[in-house]
């Protein structure tokens, strides 16, 4: 099922809001002009990530600055999982999530 969570026409670079699907916080942004879904949960100890820093495709949680690569979602400072990414799904001019 197809779960709409913004149109495409909003959006930019810049762009950043959270989202609850399914029980889980989801983090949409869009970084170089590419949307981009993942978990609005650090992996390192579970800080929501909304408020993180964004450098380039590097993206640094507030807590304890553990950075991730969005492009792989590794870690590149520390010893911890992956970033949890979701694979985003488009309908007519909205994107969303196939749940
Ligand atoms: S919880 Fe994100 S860096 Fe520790």
């Amino acid at each position: 099922m197809f779960v709409a969570l913004e149109r495409l026409i909003n959006l930019q670079d810049g762009y950043r809001r959270t989202f609850r699907v399914a029980g889980r916080e989801l983090l949409l942004l869009v970084v170089e002009q590419q949307p981009l879904l993942l978990e609005n949960r650090c992996p390192h100890q579970g800080a929501p990530l909304h408020n993180a820093t964004l450098s380039g495709r590097v993206l640094r949680c507030a807590r304890h600055g553990v950075e991730f690569d969005l492009h792989s979602g590794q870690p590149l400072n520390a010893r911890c999982p992956a970033l949890s990414r979701f694979d985003l799904a488009y309908d007519g001019d909205r994107i969303g999530i196939d749940v």
